[in-house]
């Protein structure tokens, strides 16, 4: 027998808000956030962060990024909260981020979620301007 409602029924995806903490306070001392949501395994972060225009890379790196290639380090990011709901890192980023502290990640390489899970994701832009 024909089920009207097996037919109609909507995918479900799994969802993640991505939280953006900008390097530089604003007038109020606070610093600036950004946010976007994501579906679960779905796109690298740099994807999410730029199709929301949420800001990525400096002066420099907005002109000389390699396009996602993961052999620029221009798109480094710490991540704050959420790592473990993040792929694994890449070889490309072994080698990049050899020296660097675990938490930070090319976003270029880094898919947000495994379609599976779901959560909120908080990563600092520019890590390497933190004093
Ligand atoms: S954009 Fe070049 S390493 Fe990520």
């Amino acid at each position: 027998m024909f089920s009207a409602s097996s037919h109609l029924q909507a995918p479900r995806f799994n969802c993640f808000s991505v939280v953006c903490v900008q390097p530089k306070p604003g007038a109020d001392g606070s610093y600036p956030v950004d946010r976007a949501a994501a579906v679960s395994g779905d796109k690298l972060l740099r994807d999410v962060m730029v199709e929301n225009k949420i800001e990525l890379y400096a002066a420099y790196g907005k002109l000389m990024n390699c396009g996602g290639g993961g052999s620029c380090g221009t798109c480094i990011v710490e991540i704050i909260d959420g790592k473990e709901l993040l792929s694994p890192r890449t070889d490309a980023e072994n080698r990049y981020l050899k020296k660097k502290p675990e938490s930070w990640r090319l976003t270029c390489q880094t898919i947000v979620g495994n379609k599976e899970n779901s959560g909120k994701v908080v990563v600092q832009r520019l890590p390497q301007w933190k004093k």
